[in-house]
């Protein structure tokens, strides 16, 4: 094994451009450049979305490459996301990632997207002792709500995921609805703070396993605005920290009770963790730890700039690849839909 491994990673499967240079787990760079495009349209647009991507890739990689303090020739590795994700957008980082490999004569290594949001636990640096397996973890992001098992760095396996929208979609329509921009999930977050969550009671969603649901949820939470709007055509101005709390409430109760389930029926985990955008939310960061607890383990999430979309958890994710070389071939596609490798 290389004891000094130089990747330089990118992050192009949603709206963030980001480029990321490790040193083994340590990171040197994670330069983030987000997409405020968006914002208007109230989602991300695919189209729009790699379009940006390909105006500002080179770039972000520049101020990555100076930010480390490194040079081209340093580089032993170049890592990407080869999925899920926005095809036009996984594409705009695949070619980049695939050229510089080509230019600089060193091997490229495809990172699956989902993997990566587990592995940013495992960046140097964030805690004292590293989460010990098995470890249960919930990913919640804008496009995904899993309940995985990481047996160890390199083997996963799916417990369970959302049948409809996502946790951080849930989010993103709740704040559409009480008129917030998007991406909502850090304003509702801001809101409910002030906000008396009990006031609006919302059905928490019941499927079975460890799936989950959140397509009733907003629209239980639609019905709601909407009827009161035609009594009262102030209600969201007047109520919008307890409608951003109610909500915030229901998504947290519905991730936490599946995640209770998970835990007690297919242990035993040494620890649990948060993964994905949604995990920057401290009340769900909260509940976590009070699980945790009670069950007498150990809880854990990244530290904010690997929650949400980063090429520093694609070079986390890569540094484990290298280790074991593997790596892949300019003909690898892209892929929109790529599950966790399962054991
Ligand atoms: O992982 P991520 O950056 O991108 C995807 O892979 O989807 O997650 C983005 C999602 C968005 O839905 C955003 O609203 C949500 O994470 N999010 C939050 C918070 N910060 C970001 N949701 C709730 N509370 C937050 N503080
Ligand atoms: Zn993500």
């Amino acid at each position: 094994m290389n004891n000094r491994c130089i990747i330089l990673a990118i992050e192009s499967s949603c709206d963030d451009t980001s480029v990321a240079i490790s040193h083994n787990d340590n990171i040197l760079a994670n330069v983030i450049s987000s997409q405020h495009i968006h914002e208007v349209f109230g989602g991300v647009v695919p189209e729009l979305a790699s379009r940006a991507h390909l105006q500002q890739i080179t770039q972000v990689c520049h101020k990555a490459v100076e930010k480390a303090n490194i040079s081209l020739s340093d580089i032993h590795a170049i890592a990407y996301t080869r999925g899920p994700g926005l095809l036009g957008s996984l594409l705009v980082g695949a070619s980049f990632a695939k050229a510089l490999s080509v230019a600089l004569n060193i091997p490229l290594i495809e990172v699956n997207h989902l993997e990566a949001h587990i592995l940013a636990h495992f960046i140097a640096g964030q805690y004292d002792q590293k989460p010990a397996f098995p470890m249960l973890c919930l990913t919640v992001s804008g496009g995904h709500t899993q309940l995985i098992k990481v047996k160890n760095e390199y083997e996963f396996k799916l417990l369970g995921q959302t049948i409809d929208d996502a946790a951080g979609e849930a989010f993103d329509k709740a704040a559409k609805i009480i008129g917030l921009p998007y991406p909502g999930g850090a304003l509702i977050e801001k809101l409910a703070i002030n906000g008396d969550a009990n006031k609006f009671e919302l059905a928490i969603p019941r499927i079975p396993e460890f799936d989950f649901s959140f397509s009733g949820l907003k629209t239980s939470f639609l019905y709601l605005v909407n009827k009161q709007k035609q009594h009262n055509e102030s209600f969201i101005a007047e109520n919008q920290a307890d409608l951003a709390a109610s909500m915030q409430q229901a998504i947290i109760k519905h991730l936490m009770s599946k995640t209770k389930t998970a835990l007690e029926e297919t242990g035993p985990y040494r620890s649990i963790a948060l993964a994905g955008g949604v995990s920057a939310n401290k009340a769900l960061r909260k509940s976590m730890d009070d699980l945790a607890k009670q069950l007498g383990l150990k809880s854990y999430a990244p530290r904010m700039e690997y929650c949400t979309d980063n090429a520093g958890m694609i070079a986390i994710a890569a540094w484990y690849k290298f280790q074991k070389q593997e790596f892949c071939d300019l003909s690898a596609p892209t892929l929109a839909r790529m599950p966790v490798k399962s054991i």
